[in-house]
């Protein structure tokens, strides 16, 4: 083969080199124009690469119904935070660690940094403001404030909402990982309590007072 024949073919693969790097960038970087790498995109195919992706999702929050386009990787905590506006649910960790965001879908106690907005189509959620109102407590809430049970508060909402979920799952009869007999009922003890409500942390460290609203509202003796 000839000088100039192996020039010609490491020419041809250099183009090819070059031009497939320059499409898997237009491709696979944001911000990078398929068109100006060489890749045509029909208008369409751009306006839907550019688009999020959109899905419709209707719930009743807090007994209202509700009904909006949310990008599908939205959580349900930045759903009711940033589109609802009902900041009362908090992002401690968004890692399903602190349950500063405990909401009660369909009566249960979820992470809403766990979940995504579009995975509770139908679903009835209430947050810590559905739960009462500053005139009319529910009786957790009434609990928490005589008992002391917050100091900053942050990670107050998330408590009460899963107190209640707490108090709700003892009465069905669900059995936790400090029942000693499963097929039992179980009773509002302190154990049973502590071990329930430990998905969620107080850094204020009010744990005790949080354990006395919540045995009070049980109707338990502390
Ligand atoms: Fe959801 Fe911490 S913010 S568990
Ligand atoms: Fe401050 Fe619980 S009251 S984190």
């Amino acid at each position: 083969m000839g000088a100039n024949q192996l020039k010609k073919i490491n020419e041809g693969r250099r183009a090819v080199l070059t031009s497939g790097m320059a499409t898997a960038a237009g491709i696979l970087m944001p911000g990078v124009d398929a068109t100006a790498a060489g890749v045509p995109l029909s208008p369409a195919d751009a306006r839907e690469l550019a688009a999020p992706p959109a899905m419709g999702v209707a719930m009743t929050v807090n007994g209202q119904q509700v009904s909006l386009q949310v990008d599908t990787r939205t959580t349900l905590l930045d759903t009711l935070r940033e589109h609802l506006k009902l900041t009362g649910s908090k992002k401690g960790c968004d890692h399903g660690q602190c349950g500063a965001c405990t909401v009660l879908v369909n009566g249960r106690r979820i992470n809403s940094c766990l979940t995504l907005a579009v995975m509770h189509d139908g679903d009835a959620v209430t947050t810590i403001e559905g739960l009462g109102s500053p005139d009319q407590l529910h009786p957790m809430q009434a609990a928490f404030i005589k008992h002391d049970g917050f100091q900053c508060g942050y990670c107050t909402p998330g408590q009460v909402c899963s107190a209640v979920g707490t108090l709700d799952e003892i009465k069905r009869g669900v059995p936790s990982h400090a029942s000693a007999d499963l097929s039992a009922t179980q009773g509002a003890t302190a154990d049973e309590i502590r071990e329930r409500m430990s998905g969620n942390i107080c850094r204020c460290g009010a744990y005790s007072n949080i354990l006395e609203a919540i045995q009070e509202v049980a109707g338990v003796q502390a």
